[in-house]
C-alpha cells in the first residue's frame, strides 16, 4: 500500500492501483513547495537530463535536452477513445475505449520498475475559482513534476480542496522506460509506442512514451482543451484554445478580449504586445488557453486556467516580444535551446548577432554557418505567468474578466482583410468555422494549400467539431446572453511583392483601437459581403507609410478571389457531414450570395 497522504478514498485507491499497474519502486506525493522543485532539479542535472545556467545570466534555471525524436506533441498518436466512433468526428483519431484500455494496461505493466512515482494533484485555474478543475496527474518523470509546478498551482493546496471526495480528472503519464536493472537515459521515452489517449466518457487521460510538452504536460492540451471541451460542452460553457489581453485606452477604460489562432500565427506575441499606439495599455491574462463561463449579468467571463507559459523560443526576442523575453530571466525551464560559452541560452532570432561559438540543442559544438538550426524550431521555454512585465492585475480574479471581443484568424498572404468583424454571433461562429493558413510564406495564393483549423481547435477539440459548432450555436443563444462580438484578423497580407503589407507586433495595437471602439462607442466601418471592414479613416494610421495600394487590399475585398474560395470552404464543413448544423450551411450560402451581387 502506498503511504496515503489524503483522506480521499477514491483518490488513495487509483493512486494505488496505478502503483500496482506499475510496479514503481517508491511513490511521492508531491506539496508543490520550492524544496521539492529544487529535489526535482538536482535528480535532472544527476540524471544529465538538466544543466544548470549561469546563475548571473539565468537565475535559478536549467536547460534540458531531449531525445531528438521526443520533440513535439505526436497528432498521429493522439486519440479520443469514445464508445461510438462518430462521436470523435473526422477531426479525431479514434479508438475503442476497451481495445485501447487493454493497449495501454499492457504498456503500463510494469512501467515504472526501478523509478518512483510522483502524484501531482493540480488545478487548472486559480485555487476554489468555481470556473476551475482538479486533476491528479500520475507521471514516473521529474522534468514533468517541475514543469507542472510552473504551469499549474500544484501540491498541498489542492489535496485540501479535494477534500474526502472532490473530483478530480485521473492523468496518468509515464515515459514508458522502465529500468528493471538497466541504467537510466538523460531523456528516457519510447518514441516508437507513443499513445496520447483521452477517454471524454470517463474523463481520464493516459499518456505514454513521451515526456515532452503537451504529450506529458496533461494539464496543457490534453485537460484543459479535449477533456475540458466535453466538460464545457455538457455545462452550457467553453474551453478555447485562446490568449486573453486586457486592453486599455488613454482614458483609462478597460476592454478584455480573447483571441483564437493557429500555431505560428502569433498568439503568445499578441498577448504581450507593446503598443505603438501612445496611451493604448495591453496587459496579459494569458497566451495560449481560455476557459469562459456566463456570470450572472449574461456576460461571457474568461479565466487562464494555467499559471505558466509554455512558450516557443525561436523568433522570440526584444523587437518580437520584449515582454516574453523580460518573463526568462529567472526561474525558467528552457528545453532543446542553445547553451552559450559563457552559460546562458540562445536560439535562432533571439539578437541580430549571433553568437560565435555553441552548443547546440543536441549537444554538439555549433558556430554561425552550421547547416543545422542551434535550437530546435520547438524548443521551448517554462515560465510563470507572474514573471511577465505586463501581467494584468486581476489575471488569477476567481471570477475571471468579462469578454467584450473575440479574434480569430490565421496566416493569409491573400484574399482576407486585416480585419473584419462578423454581422452576428451565428456568423462569427461560421467565421471561426472556417479559418484557414497558408502552410509557408510562399505568396503564390493558392487557396488548394490552405489548411482549414477551426476556431483553431482542429487538435484540441475533443469531440466532433461538428457538435462543437452546434454547441457554439448553442452558448450563443444562452437566454440572457450579451455575447462577445467576433472579428477575423489577418496580419500577414501581402502585396505583389510578396512583402507583408501590415507592419504587425505593435502596431496591431491599431486593430485592437478599432475593436475597442466598435465593442463601445462605435467606429466607422463598411459593410461587406464578408462582414464589417474599417473604414480608411476608423484605423489609426498616424506614423505608419502605408501605400494608398496596400491599404485597399487591407481593407477591401476581391468578391471573385472570396468566390473562387467558397466551394473549398463547402468541402471542408462538408466532411462534418449531419452533424453540421444547418446554421452554418445557411451562414455559407448566404456568404455566397452576398458575394455574387457584389461582383
Ligand atoms: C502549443 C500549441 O504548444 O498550440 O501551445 O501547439
Ligand atoms: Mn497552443
Amino acid at each position: 500500500m502506498a503511504l496515503e497522504m489524503t483522506n480521499h478514498k477514491k483518490l488513495n485507491q487509483w493512486v494505488n492501483d496505478i502503483a500496482q499497474l506499475c510496479q514503481a519502486d517508491a511513490i511521492h506525493w508531491c506539496d508543490g513547495s520550492q524544496q521539492e522543485y529544487d529535489k526535482m532539479v538536482e535528480l535532472m542535472v544527476e540524471n544529465g537530463t538538466a544543466v544548470r545556467l549561469d546563475d548571473s545570466k539565468k537565475k535559478n534555471s536549467i536547460l534540458v535536452k531531449s531525445d531528438p525524436a521526443d520533440v513535439a506533441r505526436v497528432e498521429g498518436r493522439t486519440y479520443i477513445c469514445c464508445e461510438k466512433e462518430v462521436d470523435a468526428g473526422p477531426n479525431n483519431n479514434w479508438a475503442e475505449p476497451v481495445e485501447m484500455k487493454k493497449t495501454l494496461n499492457g504498456l503500463f505493466e510494469g512501467c515504472m520498475k526501478g523509478r518512483t512515482l510522483y502524484v501531482i494533484p493540480f488545478s487548472m485555474g486559480p485555487l476554489g475559482s468555481d470556473k476551475s478543475r482538479i486533476g491528479v496527474e500520475i507521471t514516473d518523470s521529474p522534468y514533468v513534476v517541475a514543469n507542472m509546478r510552473i504551469m499549474t498551482r500544484m501540491g498541498q493546496a489542492v489535496l485540501d480542496l479535494l477534500g474526502e471526495d472532490g473530483e478530480f480528472v485521473p492523468c496518468v503519464h509515464s515515459v514508458g522506460y522502465p529500468l528493471d536493472g538497466r541504467k537510466d537515459l538523460p531523456w528516457p521515452c519510447d518514441p516508437d509506442n507513443r499513445y496520447i489517449t483521452h477517454f471524454p466518457e470517463t474523463r481520464e487521460i493516459w499518456s505514454y512514451g513521451s515526456g515532452y510538452g503537451g504529450n506529458a504536460l496533461l494539464g496543457k492540451k490534453c485537460f484543459a482543451l479535449r477533456i475540458a471541451s466535453v466538460m464545457a460542452k455538457d455545462e452550457g460553457s467553453l474551453a478555447e484554445h485562446m490568449l486573453i489581453l486586457k486592453l486599455t485606452s488613454p482614458e483609462g477604460e478597460s476592454k478584455y478580449v480573447c483571441g483564437a489562432f493557429p500555431s505560428a500565427c502569433g498568439k503568445t506575441n499578441l498577448a504581450m504586445l507593446k503598443p505603438t499606439l501612445p496611451g493604448w495599455k495591453v496587459e496579459t491574462i494569458g497566451d495560449d488557453i481560455a476557459w469562459l463561463k456566463f456570470g450572472e449579468d449574461g456576460r461571457l467571463y474568461a479565466i487562464n486556467p494555467e499559471a505558466g507559459f509554455f512558450g516557443v523560443a525561436p523568433n522570440t526576442s526584444l523587437e518580437t516580444n520584449p515582454n516574453a523575453m523580460g518573463s526568462l530571466q529567472e526561474n525558467v525551464i528552457f528545453t532543446n535551446v542553445a547553451l552559450t560559452e559563457d552559460g546562458d541560452v540562445w536560439w535562432e532570432e533571439m539578437t541580430s548577432e549571433m553568437p560565435e561559438k555553441l552548443t547546440d540543442w543536441k549537444g554538439n559544438s555549433w558556430s554561425p554557418g552550421s547547416e543545422v538550426t542551434a535550437a530546435h524550431p520547438n524548443a521551448r521555454f517554462t515560465a510563470p505567468a507572474s514573471q511577465c512585465p505586463v501581467i494584468a492585475p486581476e489575471w488569477e480574479d476567481p471570477k475571471g474578466v468579462p469578454i467584450d471581443a473575440i479574434l480569430v484568424g490565421g496566416r493569409r498572404a491573400t484574399n482576407v482583410p486585416l480585419i473584419h468583424e462578423a454581422f452576428s454571433w451565428q456568423h462569427g461562429t461560421f467565421m471561426g468555422s472556417i479559418i484557414a493558413s497558408e502552410k509557408t510564406a510562399a505568396a503564390d495564393g493558392k487557396v488548394g494549400e490552405l489548411r482549414r483549423d477551426p476556431m483553431a481547435m482542429l487538435p484540441f477539440c475533443g469531440y466532433n467539431m461538428g457538435d462543437y459548432f452546434a454547441h457554439w450555436l448553442k452558448v450563443g443563444a444562452t437566454e440572457g446572453a450579451k455575447m462577445p462580438k467576433v472579428f477575423y484578423v489577418n496580419w500577414f497580407r501581402k502585396n505583389a511583392e510578396g512583402k507583408f503589407i501590415w507592419p504587425g507586433f505593435g502596431d496591431n495595437s491599431r486593430v485592437l483601437k478599432w475593436v475597442f471602439e466598435r465593442c463601445g462607442s462605435g467606429a466607422e466601418a463598411n459593410e461587406t459581403p464578408v462582414g464589417f471592414i474599417p473604414t480608411k479613416d476608423a484605423l489609426d494610421l498616424n506614423g505608419l507609410d502605408i501605400k494608398d495600394d496596400d491599404l485597399e487590399q487591407l481593407l477591401g475585398i476581391d468578391p471573385k478571389a472570396w468566390l473562387e474560395e467558397v466551394p473549398l470552404i463547402e468541402e471542408h464543413l462538408n466532411q462534418f457531414g449531419d452533424r453540421l448544423p444547418p446554421e452554418l450551411v445557411e451562414e455559407q450560402a448566404n456568404l455566397k450570395s452576398r458575394l455574387e451581387a457584389a461582383l
